[in-house]
């Protein structure tokens, strides 16, 4: 069964709604209040995109993509031009493990690298969620360093173009 992804619309929402309370969410959210759906999707364009993962037609989970400097919640900070964030959470518990984030991210970040300016993807998981690190770590980001958003300590990751290519070229 393939997996695609989709841009979220108002009709998803019960469902984003119902896996903001699953605890496995819950677990890799920290502090941060659940998002405001309507908001973020109210948010969608360029820099702002709110995707639902679907596998076999069923919406397994949600990726969001920002472009860190422009988006209008100004989340990260100062930053870079020319760089992508991504947020990813599977959120039907028994989708968890299966390959399906890996196949989502995949989608994600060669979504993020077909425009020809984007040199880097940034993901900030919580220190303490070692499970996502790893995940991420084998899609091949790296550890930049500790950062604390609001009350949440974080390690930063990060993807460059080349780190991916090179990967692709490898056959991982
Ligand atoms: C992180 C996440 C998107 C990975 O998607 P997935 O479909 O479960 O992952 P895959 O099957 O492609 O890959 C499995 C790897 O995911 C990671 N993982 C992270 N959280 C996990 C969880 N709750 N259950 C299972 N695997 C998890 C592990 O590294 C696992 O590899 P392992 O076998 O070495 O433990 C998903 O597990 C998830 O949504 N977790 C909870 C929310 C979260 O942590 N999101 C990231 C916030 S920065």
């Amino acid at each position: 069964m393939s997996l695609k992804l989709r841009p979220a619309t108002p009709e998803d929402i019960p469902v984003l709604q119902h896996w903001d309370s699953q605890p496995h969410v819950i677990a890799a959210t920290g502090s941060d209040a659940p998002p405001d759906w309507a908001e973020d999707i109210g948010l969608s364009g360029p820099a702002f995109r709110t995707l639902i993962g679907e596998h076999g037609g069923r919406p397994v989970g949600v990726v969001q993509i920002i472009d860190p400097a422009e988006e209008p919640t100004h989340y990260w900070g100062d930053c870079e031009p020319d760089q992508r964030a991504i947020d990813i959470w599977i959120g039907e518990p028994d989708c968890l493990g299966q390959g399906l984030g890996t196949q989502m991210m995949t989608l994600a970040i060669e979504r993020c690298f077909a425009a020809p300016e984007v040199t880097a993807i940034l993901i900030d998981p919580l220190a303490t969620n070692t499970d996502a690190q790893r995940f991420y770590r084998r899609l091949g980001f790296e550890v930049v360093g500790p950062r604390r958003f609001g009350d949440d300590n974080c390690t930063v990751m990060r993807l460059t173009r080349a780190g991916w290519v090179g990967r692709a070229l490898s056959g991982q």
